[in-house]
């Protein structure tokens, strides 16, 4: 435990049923020989299991309880429940049925995630998000999960929609590497549309489910305030990336608008198709007009407020959570924060981080705010997408030579920060 980090005796703001949790994401850990991002990364060549969680999951699942944790939220990998169009791996999906069994003789509620950015390769090269048909590709693996798979009522259809539609499809950095603005709308079109369909399903086979999806959100400022343009730029990020996600949930409409471009409304069936709210929240972004960048803008990271900088270079700044869930508490619904943490060798800083993070979502709680979950990002070092494997978001270490695992003090502060938190 961090010196100075013990908990003072106090009412705690948390409920007895607030879940506590861990999110993961299956490709991260255990990779697959038929996703579309195991050709795409060349790093990945050399480390085709990455964390090799595949084989010895039930060891890491074990680390869960030793956490004393009582949600998980992780993925289900398609590329390996359907690697090719027409055909069902049933071993496969009695591994992912494996996972939900071993959760729930733990007392561990379980989290499914459909879709956390990684597709069968076949779907990426003949359906892409930009096609019409992929919305029926990916509802026939959706009914056949929501089908087969027994105990699971948390279900997050997409991981981060829009980092999904900026990476792949505006920025290029992900598959299916494309900058293509018209391409960008069908496919938000086709994505949302997707959920909205896949909520329906999802209900018609498990009436008491709770689907949502887990939306990344960020705090946006001007890298200079005096700067007028560098203030626009904050505003319309600011409304797209955070809020034009959560109005198009209460109205069924998208509206977006970037400055000095035409307003885009693109009419989406998911109004009211949440039963709650993810949340994925990491840092604060500056934000600077810059004529000669990509859309005019450059994206910044500065340590203002002096909690420094993560590995990957971004800013940690835990009052932005506050932020983002009073912005999600719009939609009036629970809200789980699905995604929360940092990338750093120093655990210690990762003590810190999780402590400020989870004290920022006790004065929301005291502040009426319906939060219901807190899972920390992430359980075991693993394969960042953009990064590699040496981000360390990890709780527990993993040495990618030998692929052992080892507590750190951030793992031994999370159970610890559970223990006293649940206490009435
Ligand atoms: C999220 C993403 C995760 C993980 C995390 C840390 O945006 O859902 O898969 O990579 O960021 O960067």
């Amino acid at each position: 435990m961090a010196i100075g980090m013990q908990e003072p005796t106090r009412k705690s703001a948390f409920p007895e049923d607030f879940q506590w949790g861990i999110a993961t994401s299956a490709f991260q850990l255990e990779g697959s020989p038929n996703a579309d991002w195991s050709t795409w990364d060349p790093v990945l060549s050399d480390i085709p299991e990455i964390t090799n969680h595949y084989a010895v999951f039930r060891e890491d699942l074990k680390l869960l309880k030793e956490l004393g944790v009582n949600s998980y939220r992780f993925s289900i990998e398609w590329s390996r429940i359907q690697p090719r169009p027409d055909t069902w791996d049933e071993e496969a999906i009695a591994h992912y049925q494996e996972i939900i069994d071993i959760l729930r003789s733990y007392n561990i509620e379980p989290m499914v995630t459909l879709h956390h950015f990684t597709h069968p390769r076949w779907f990426l090269e003949r359906y892409p998000w930009h096609r019409t048909a992929s919305v029926e590709k990916f509802l026939r693996y959706t009914e056949k999960m929501v089908s087969t798979l027994r105990n699971v009522r948390y279900w997050i259809t997409f991981n981060e929609p829009y980092v999904i539609l900026i990476g792949g499809y505006l920025d290029g950095c992900i598959p299916p590497g494309l900058r293509d603005v018209p391409r960008a709308l069908v496919a938000l079109k086709n994505i949302f549309t997707s959920h909205g369909k896949a909520y329906d399903i999802i209900h018609r086979y498990i009436p008491d489910a709770q689907v949502s999806i887990a939306h990344n959100m960020s705090v946006f400022a001007p890298w200079k305030k005096w700067n007028p343009f560098d203030r626009l730029l904050k505003k319309s990020a600011n409304h797209f990336y955070n809020h034009s996600i959560i109005n198009a949930f209460r109205t069924g409409v998208f509206i977006v608008k970037f400055p000095f471009s035409r307003v885009v409304q693109i009419e989406v069936p998911i109004k009211d198709k949440l039963d709650f709210f993810g949340v994925n929240y990491y840092t604060r972004i500056h934000l600077r007009f810059n004529p000669f960048k990509k859309m005019g803008v450059e994206l910044r990271h500065l340590d203002i407020d002096g909690h420094g900088l993560t590995n990957i270079g971004w800013e940690v700044h835990p009052r932005g959570l506050a932020k983002v869930i009073r912005y999600a508490s719009r939609l009036n619904l629970p809200i789980f924060i699905t995604e929360n943490g940092i990338a750093t060798h120093d655990a210690e800083m990762k003590v810190t981080y999780m402590k400020q993070h989870v004290d920022v979502v006790e004065r929301c709680l005291k502040d009426g705010l319906d939060v219901r979950g807190y899972f920390y990002w992430t359980l075991i070092d693993n394969y960042e997408w953009l990064q590699g494997i040496d981000a360390r978001f990890g709780l527990y270490r993993v040495d990618f030579k030998t692929l052992k695992r080892y507590p750190t003090s951030a793992a031994t502060y999370y159970a610890y920060l559970i223990q006293s938190r649940s206490k009435i």
